[in-house]
């Protein structure tokens, strides 16, 4: 029985990347992003006999960029301008802090990634930096590093070290009523209006 549903599970996973992909490639998703919540083995135990207290989360921040290279570019999905588009430009655009974000122009922070797609990747909790003893992407092989890190025209990820330094990050506010929101009061108007439309029940019972 657990045998079964295991393989059940694991085909539905395999559709549902498959789906997901597709709808990446044509633009039904627009972008990917991560919910980066790392536990370790001891936290996740917890949910050992009642999966209701397993710690929500998996690691993602580190692995998102080399993925969605190895599963899209790599593999001919999407273009290397829609790479930077699903993972940068959409992203920056939705949260209404673009051109600053999401772009390399004149005025913007420069925020730059050197990847270079020649180079293998493999995943796992023994050479990830998040302070975990699991990794949700153990044993992932791909093509796809990044090599290069500039954050606001620093480098701070250069041949595998962290340069980073404490208190640099800054906040990033992020205004409302970014384009989402366009045309979002005509179709509310339309539902509002189909909301005081008379219920035909006549009709509905007939049908
Ligand atoms: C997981 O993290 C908790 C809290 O920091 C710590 O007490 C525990 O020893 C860790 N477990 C492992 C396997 O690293």
């Amino acid at each position: 029985m657990i045998l079964g549903f295991g393989i059940l599970t694991l085909q539905l996973l395999q559709r549902h990347n498959k789906l997901l992909q597709a709808a990446l490639s044509s633009g039904i998703l627009q972008l990917v992003g991560t919910d980066h919540c790392t536990f370790n083995s001891t936290q996740k135990a917890f949910g050992a006999y009642d999966f209701r207290k397993i710690p929500n989360g998996v690691n993602g921040i580190e692995e998102r960029m080399h993925i969605i290279w190895d599963s899209m570019v790599e593999t001919g999905k999407i273009t290397v301008t829609d790479y930077v588009r699903v993972t940068s430009t959409e992203c920056a655009k939705i949260f209404n802090i673009y051109p600053r974000k999401g772009a390399i122009l004149e005025g913007s922070d420069a925020d730059i990634i050197i990847l270079n797609p020649k180079r293998s990747f493999a995943m796992g909790a023994r050479t990830h930096h998040s302070r975990s003893d699991t990794s949700v992407y153990e044993g992932r092989k791909g093509k796809g590093m990044v090599e290069v890190t500039i954050s606001r025209g620093r480098v701070v990820w250069e041949d595998g070290n962290l340069n980073a330094v404490p208190g640099a990050g800054r906040y990033v506010r992020t205004p409302p009523f970014g384009y989402l929101f366009d045309g979002l009061d005509k179709s509310d108007a339309v539902y509002r209006a189909s909301l005081r439309a008379p219920v035909r029940r006549g009709e509905a019972a007939a049908a």
